[in-house]
């Protein structure tokens, strides 16, 4: 019986070359290379999920604006193992950046981009843009409300970007805008522009791993020389190498396995995010966020003041992009051990800190409208009849208690208005009320004759109480003439 196995194997062997195309997989490594190592083949196993997980999805998604909501909720509350499949993709995608930022650390702080790797890491950073383009995408494909809602901010605010913006938007949106066209965009570039691109690049990064070999962990006090570099490796590959399969990838075996295990229990006891209302373009009840992983930088440009947010949405990533692409070119010989390279750790603790506290404020997200705003209590409008009671219901009615506070009730999209009365005059206020402004739409339009008045009226009495400090000294002197 194994003799047959061995005839059947061996001509198989011959006529496919299965061993020669595994072969690679025997190369010679640095024993040393220890646990840092696992986060490149950890991304590898999280792409490979990806891709399993992403076709099963496909059978079941249509990409079609009247159907896609459908299909997922079918493949959601229907589909055999449809809800564990979604949790996969999602899970999966987490996971993938999450590996990706650990393998980038590791290599940017093991200086393993330094001769002859520059190449590797010029990949890999691309590699890393083509992942967040796919979590870009890959939310649309929920054609929630949410998700509908956070490309329409996107483009909204890719049309602010100088000159190309009007554009910009428009290739988002496949249009003016988002619709069917949108989502047929999407999803053409989320299952076939994108993979396709990174299958080619994952393979250039492999090839690349074989040929400059597998980085040996850094020695302080022994500076990459690139005239002497290559023939320092070969000699300790000969010396103390051992090859990758079978002796070194148990490491990544373990890691990968428990990776495994994490999305797929994740995946079936979290499960996927919940979906959203299907979206409608008239409610504006919708928390648009993209996922954890691109709210970060959603925080950064909801932070930034208005004037300048066009050129730091393009202007950013260009600039982390081409800084990270050239690293190597500018920076390829030298001491590769983090502790002679003190502003290497500084730059990895200060983008984690950066993306950390970006990512915990555009989780409060305090520039999204708050919907769950409660009407004022009378004591806070401090009315029980007339204009200005009427006018502090309009206030929670009109949903501008959504985005202003008042005495600490409300959202915090727009300016806190508990004491307007004492810095805005009555004009002021109509002007701004009927007009509306930066991220303030205008109300004029939708106000009956009189409800105007009535908010006016309402906001007038936000004054500070007046206490005696308060009051102005020529008031006191008058007083005491
Ligand atoms: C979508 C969020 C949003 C809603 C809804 C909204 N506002 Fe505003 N509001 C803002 C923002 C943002 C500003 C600041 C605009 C600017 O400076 O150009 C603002 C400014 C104002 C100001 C001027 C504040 C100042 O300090 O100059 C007033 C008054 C005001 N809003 C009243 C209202 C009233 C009344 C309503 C309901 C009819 C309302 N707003 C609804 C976001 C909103």
């Amino acid at each position: 019986m194994i003799k047959i196995f061995k005839i059947v194997w061996q001509w198989l062997d011959d006529r496919l070359g299965i061993s020669v195309l595994l072969s690679p997989m025997k190369h010679i490594a640095p024993q040393d290379s220890k646990w840092w190592y696992v986060f490149g083949s950890a991304t590898l196993v999280a792409f490979i999920v990806q891709v399993a997980s992403g076709v099963a999805l496909a059978f079941s998604y249509i990409s079609s604006s009247s159907q896609a909501y459908e299909t997922l909720l079918f493949i959601t509350n229907n589909a055999p193992f449809g809800r564990f499949l979604r949790g996969l993709h999602y899970y999966g995608a987490s996971a993938m950046v999450l590996m990706i930022g650990a393998h980038m650390a590791q290599t940017f702080l093991f200086g393993a981009y330094k001769f002859p790797r520059e190449m590797t890491w010029t990949t890999g950073i691309l590699l890393l843009a083509f992942t967040l383009g796919m979590g870009f995408t890959g939310q649309l494909l929920r054609w929630d409300s949410t998700a509908a809602w956070s490309v329409v901010v996107a483009a909204e605010q890719a049309g602010r970007i100088p000159i190309i913006g009007d554009w910009v938007a428009r290739f988002i949106l496949g249009g003016n805008t988002i619709g069917g066209a949108t989502l047929s965009r999407f999803f053409a570039i989320h299952v076939f522009v994108l993979p396709g691109i990174m299958f080619a690049f994952i393979g250039l990064h492999l090839w690349l791993v074989l040929r400059h070999g597998i980085s040996e962990p850094p020695v302080a006090g022994k500076p990459v020389d690139p005239a002497t570099y290559r023939a320092e490796y070969e000699e300790l590959l000969k010396k103390s190498g051992k090859p990758f399969w079978p002796d070194l990838a148990w490491r990544d075996v373990i890691v990968v396995t428990g990776l495994i295990i994490a999305i797929a229990v994740a995946a079936f006891f979290v499960g996927p995010p919940a979906l959203d209302k299907p979206p409608d373009p008239s409610i504006l009840a919708a928390d648009p966020r993209p996922d954890w992983y691109l709210l970060w930088y959603f925080a950064l440009l909801a932070l930034i003041p208005a004037k300048i947010e066009g050129y730091v949405m393009i202007g950013f990533p260009i600039l982390i992009g081409l800084l990270l692409l050239f690293v190597p070119i500018w920076n390829h010989k030298g001491e590769r051990a983090a502790s002679r390279r003190p502003w290497a750790i500084a730059v990895v603790c200060l983008s984690v800190i950066m993306i950390g506290g970006l990512w915990w404020e555009g989780q409060q997200s305090p520039w999204s409208p708050n919907f769950e705003a409660q009407p004022l209590s009378e004591k806070v409008v401090g009315a029980t009849s007339g204009p200005v009671f009427k006018g502090g219901q309009l206030f929670h009615d009109k949903g501008c208690l959504n985005c202003h506070l008042i005495q600490g009730l409300g959202g915090r999209r727009g300016p806190d208005l508990t004491y307007i009365a004492d810095t805005l005059t009555r004009d002021n206020m109509v002007i701004r009320i009927v007009n509306g402004g930066t991220n303030m739409p205008a109300f004029g339009p939708s106000l009956k004759p009189g409800e105007l008045d009535d908010l006016v009226a309402f906001l007038e009495t936000r004054k500070r109480p007046l206490r005696p400090q308060d009051r102005s000294p020529i008031a006191e002197n008058q007083i005491f003439q």
